[in-house]
């Protein structure tokens, strides 16, 4: 996923800390395994743009030592409360003012690096790794499991928030177009070469209020009004399938 300039929005998310743990889910802990097992020995992981945990807990459960950096003082704050007694070190902070006096064996972020000021962020990655590190950057991408079921809601969503409609013939297209156009992003920028990418699929069951307190979870999510959400409840099944594809794309530090 390529940077995104719309930086104003970075920090939406913080306007519901407590939603954003309700609407999404935490990560697959296969993902992760996945993810960890690319790099021959981590245990100091950095993650950017940790939320309220979704993939910090696995990390630690992993038994790795995570610092979270999360700029949202509401986020930061659910993270450390969902946290509990795990080896994680909640720092709020976005990742251009986080300025440590040491290295990590793997940078990771999930569903965050996009909001990462290019080309300078992906070179302070290099900084903050030890020689023959690692860069795991992930993205999910989400759409209602049976294409009837986004159909209708698209047909909401054209009236309401164009933007979260889905269209599955290019689903799987245009997500890994996605991806591709960050890869180059993070290749160009210099200290890193693409050394492994692997997707995951994983299927939910969610009510129709369970999808909007997905979307209520996204940076534009203030779209989700009761009327929305009434609209999504008519058209949708009382349980409805959400489909997740995680992308991943892990970067070796250059020699
Ligand atoms: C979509 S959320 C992803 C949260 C979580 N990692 C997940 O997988 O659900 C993006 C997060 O990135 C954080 N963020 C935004 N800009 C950032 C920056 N410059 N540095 C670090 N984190 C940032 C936001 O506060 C938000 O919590």
């Amino acid at each position: 996923m390529r940077s995104n300039t719309n930086v104003a929005r970075r920090l939406d998310f913080d306007r519901d800390a407590a939603g954003y743990t309700v609407g999404r889910q935490d990560a697959d802990p296969a993902t992760i395994r996945s993810v960890l097992s690319c790099s021959p020995s981590v245990h100091d992981v950095l993650e950017i743009g940790a939320g309220t945990g979704q993939a910090t807990l696995a990390l630690a459960a992993e038994g790795r030592r995570v610092v979270a950096l999360e700029p949202g003082k509401n986020m930061a704050a659910e993270l450390r409360r969902r946290s509990g007694t795990r080896k994680i070190s909640v720092v709020t902070s976005d990742f251009e003012s986080y300025a440590p006096d040491r290295t990590f064996d793997l940078v990771c972020s999930f569903d965050a690096y996009h909001w990462v000021r290019q080309p300078a962020g992906t070179r302070k990655v290099a900084g903050l790794l030890r020689a023959g590190g690692h860069l795991a950057l992930a993205w999910s991408f989400r759409i209602l499991a049976h294409e009837a079921d986004q159909d209708r809601a698209n047909e909401v969503f054209a009236a309401a928030e164009p933007d979260f409609a889905r269209t599955w013939p290019t689903f799987e297209r245009d997500s890994l177009r996605a991806i591709h156009e960050g890869q180059l992003e993070t290749v160009e920028s210099g200290p890193f070469d693409l050394v492994a990418c692997f997707a995951q699929r994983r299927e939910t069951t969610v009510g129709p209020d369970g999808y909007a307190d997905f979307l209520a979870s996204l940076a534009n999510g203030d779209s989700v009004t009761a009327d929305l959400r009434a609209k999504l409840r008519r058209v949708l099944h009382s349980d409805c399938g959400l489909r997740d594809l995680t992308i991943v794309s892990v970067y070796e530090k250059r020699p």
